[in-house]
């Protein structure tokens, strides 16, 4: 085998929670060919699977039985160009952020709203990345995978991916099923700004910028994002903790009459409406607060901290603590975002 398996592997810096958690066995693979040497080995040892890319989307709250696999599958490749768009393919262990500032660089538009996401880029189709009026599948052309059972080779269209706010095929029927090697984009190189969500246009306007390009929106974004995210790499975290709850119409009234300044937008299917659990969870009291070595952010309440040392239950048993709150002072129950292992 070209690639080497570790023992007992420490994964605190695997995970933007910073948790400390063991792998029986860890390897990084590099190529869909050192992927399906891991994955034979893996399955005639009978040892339980987890693909990592960044951890920026994990919550460890045991040692992980089994194999950790992190993907480090690199390279971007131009496949096709014309005067109105371009197809290019991304490795899935590429760093989402250093691909969009390539693209951008390019002039290539699609993915600047979506600067400064965590994690990588074969894991953007996993949960459909968004941010600020943009989601990722809008862009993606396909997505290639390796079976994990066969070490077969699959490519799955944008339209057999499923993908919603924040799902896809890959976190429902397959789910542990597949490993993502590449991601095909299709890229526009008239830039058609989009400058919808409200704190985009104020900063821009702030600047005094009428006409932006897409390095001024991807430049607006992280300014944005700077101002109220925690950066992992000072505080550990996992962005959102939960996902923005979308509710019926009635259910909406009812909430809306109790709460007249209640915020909400657009569900994703008609007659859905999105209440950020942000929110929810500040109205419960729970911003800023600290309960040993975790807290919830003071100035997002939609992201749990870990304020160093705290072990992956401590930041669980917050997040119930959390969810139960809403559920009481709302009947809203939150669906955890992150991934809790
Ligand atoms: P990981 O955390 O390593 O994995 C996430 C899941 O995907 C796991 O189930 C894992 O098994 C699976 N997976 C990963 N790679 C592969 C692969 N190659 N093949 C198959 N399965 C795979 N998300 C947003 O959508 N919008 C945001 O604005 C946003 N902001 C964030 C801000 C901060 C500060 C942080 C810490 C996180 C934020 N996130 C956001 C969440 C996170 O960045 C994304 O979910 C990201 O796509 C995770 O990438 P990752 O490589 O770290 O995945
Ligand atoms: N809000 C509060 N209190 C808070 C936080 C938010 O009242 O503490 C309310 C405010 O009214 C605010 C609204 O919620 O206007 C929306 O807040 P924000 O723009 O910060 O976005 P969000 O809904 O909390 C979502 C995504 C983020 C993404 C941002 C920007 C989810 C679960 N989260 O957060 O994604 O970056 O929008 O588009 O959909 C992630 O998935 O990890 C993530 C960070």
């Amino acid at each position: 085998m070209s690639t080497s398996i570790e023992s007992n592997k420490n994964l605190k810096k695997y995970n933007t929670f910073s948790i400390q958690a063991t792998a029986e066995k860890f390897s990084i693979f590099k190529s869909e060919k050192e992927l399906t040497e891991l994955l034979s080995e893996s399955k005639q040892h009978q040892l339980p699977l987890l693909i990592l890319g960044g951890g920026s989307n994990m919550l460890f709250t045991q040692n992980v039985k089994g194999i950790v696999l992190k993907n480090e599958i690199l390279g971007i490749q131009v496949l096709e160009e014309n005067t109105d768009s371009v197809l290019v393919k991304c490795g899935a262990g590429e760093v989402w952020h250093e691909f969009v500032i390539h693209c951008v660089n390019k002039g290539w538009a699609g993915i600047e709203n979506l600067s400064l996401i965590p994690g990588t880029v074969g894991a953007s189709p996993i949960q459909n990345i968004g941010a600020y009026g943009v989601e990722v599948k809008d862009t993606i052309e396909s997505v290639d995978c390796v079976e994990i059972e066969t070490g077969l080779k699959k490519r799955f269209k944008n339209t057999e991916c499923e993908f919603g706010y924040r799902d896809s095929v890959f976190k429902k029927i397959y789910k542990g099923k597949y490993v993502v090697t590449y991601v095909t984009f299709r890229l526009k190189k008239q830039a058609l700004v989009n400058t919808s969500y409200g704190a985009i246009q104020q900063v821009l306007d702030e600047k005094g910028i009428t006409n932006p390009t897409i390095r001024d929106v991807s430049r607006a974004v992280v300014e944005i994002r700077r101002s109220k995210l925690p950066n992992p790499a000072q505080l550990g975290n996992a962005g959102s903790f939960f996902k923005n709850p979308e509710i019926r119409e009635k259910e909406f009234t009812v909430l809306k009459n109790k709460y007249p300044d209640i915020v909400s937008f657009p569900g994703s299917a008609e007659g859905l409406i999105k209440v950020p659990a942000g929110w929810l969870i500040e109205r419960s009291g729970w911003k800023g607060k600290v309960v040993g070595n975790v807290g919830i952010h003071r100035l997002q309440a939609l992201v749990i901290v870990n304020y160093g040392g705290a072990s992956g239950q401590e930041v669980l048993d917050l997040s119930i603590e959390v969810r139960k709150s809403v559920q009481e002072l709302f009947g809203i129950d939150l669906t955890p975002e992150v991934n809790i292992i």
